[in-house]
């Protein structure tokens, strides 16, 4: 009988921490404080702590996080932010939805983020933001998006929806942001809990993250309906609340995640190791501030698809994350020019299997069968 490998498996991580789980659940509806509260004030500090940022603000979502980011920086109609045509939907489609222009910038071919020598040439008059995306758990070049930014006085909001616990590398050991967590470095950062995170919700939960005083207090006004005090509502906002069940969780967890994230180190670099002698096939940077959200290989000549077919015969689950790059989907289509890096990626990009658990021998059977997949295409 053939093994199903899937995509992610969670039940370990459940089976684990399961007591645990229970308790805080349990905590939330005895406490009746099932939408903001206690446990939703005492994630925000913890992940604050843990992200050494002075604020945290617990919301409904990532998408929520990079919207407030904008609306909180007073970003709108006539505005343009540059940012990664490579990435989920949901970074430019927030750029979009406050009214402003999503400036897209090509990507480098071997880390998957925006180039940064290409950023400085896309700045304009009407800019008023950088939104780096830390792709699969990939730091973006912090360095060059935050000089650039200094220089022009540009806010940056950092898309860390997929690299919760990733700090910033560098070989330049005179370099401030070294050591600094992804979401911590520019003006906001904007997290995801959605349950395949290195960092997961059970549903939908997100946080926005900043040290400064007056976006903290502007992002805790937009969550809640535009309101400080109850009925007294001053803008137009949202309901973007965190809810008390997914902060309890998220407060089992977190003290896991580090260890969790070395676990998706080990796993990328055995991947590596088995992979590193297939002819057509490119594995990821394995650099140091890699949490490895996705590992993420690159397969030329076409053979994408048909390999990913053949995977799936054989019961082993991939995703294509993602097959286009934003500017071709069907809201931007024919608007901007051509980002070759990133179309090309869109064709060639395969996520494997991952998550901490990951046994080598699940490895090795993924490994194996790409080999032969790749010599019978
Ligand atoms: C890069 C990126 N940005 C934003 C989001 C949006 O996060 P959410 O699904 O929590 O709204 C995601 C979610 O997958 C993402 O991967």
């Amino acid at each position: 009988m053939t093994r199903h490998i899937p995509m992610l498996d969670l039940n370990p991580q459940r089976e684990a921490l399961w007591t645990q789980l229970q308790t805080a659940v349990e905590r939330v509806m005895i406490s009746g404080q099932f939408v903001l509260g206690e446990e939703v004030s005492g994630f925000e500090q913890e992940a604050a702590t843990y992200l050494g940022v002075k604020h945290a603000v617990g919301l409904n979502s990532g998408t929520d996080a990079l919207v407030i980011a904008l609306r909180a920086l007073g970003i709108g109609r006539g505005d343009e932010v540059i940012t990664s045509p490579f990435s989920f939907f949901a970074t430019a489609e927030s750029i979009s939805t406050v009214g402003a222009k999503p400036i897209f910038v090509d990507i480098d071919p071997q880390t998957f983020n925006l180039d940064g020598s290409l950023i400085e040439k896309a700045v304009t008059k009407k800019t008023k933001a950088i939104m780096p995306v830390h792709l699969f758990g990939l730091p973006a070049d912090m360095t060059t998006i935050m000089k650039v930014a200094k220089e022009y006085g540009l806010k940056v909001i950092e898309d860390a929806a997929q690299s919760f616990g990733a700090s910033y590398q560098t070989e330049d050991t005179t370099c401030l942001l070294r050591g600094k967590q992804t979401g911590s470095i520019g003006d906001v950062g904007a997290f995801s809990f959605y349950p395949t995170k290195n960092l997961g919700a059970y549903g939908d939960a997100g946080l926005l993250t900043t040290d400064d005083d007056a976006i903290a207090e502007e992002a805790r006004k937009l969550r809640n309906h535009g309101s400080v005090q109850r009925y007294h509502n001053e803008t137009l906002g949202y309901n973007s609340r965190l809810d008390g069940m997914q902060a309890a969780v998220l407060r089992v967890k977190l003290p896991h995640l580090d260890s969790w994230n070395k676990s998706r180190f080990e796993v990328a670099k055995h991947y590596s190791g088995l992979l590193k002698d297939l002819p057509g096939i490119t594995t990821p940077l394995l650099h140091d501030s890699h949490v490895f959200h996705q590992y993420t290989i690159r397969i030329a000549k076409g053979k994408r698809d048909e390999v990913q077919r053949g995977l799936k015969e054989k019961g082993i689950s991939t995703i294509v994350y993602y097959p286009f790059s934003q500017d071709q989907l069907p809201v931007y289509k024919g608007q901007y020019g051509d980002f070759p890096e990133s179309h090309m990626l869109a064709k060639e990009v395969l996520s494997l299997p991952i998550w901490p658990e990951l046994e080598p021998i699940a490895q090795s059977i993924i490994a194996q069968t790409l080999r032969e997949l790749l010599n019978a295409v």
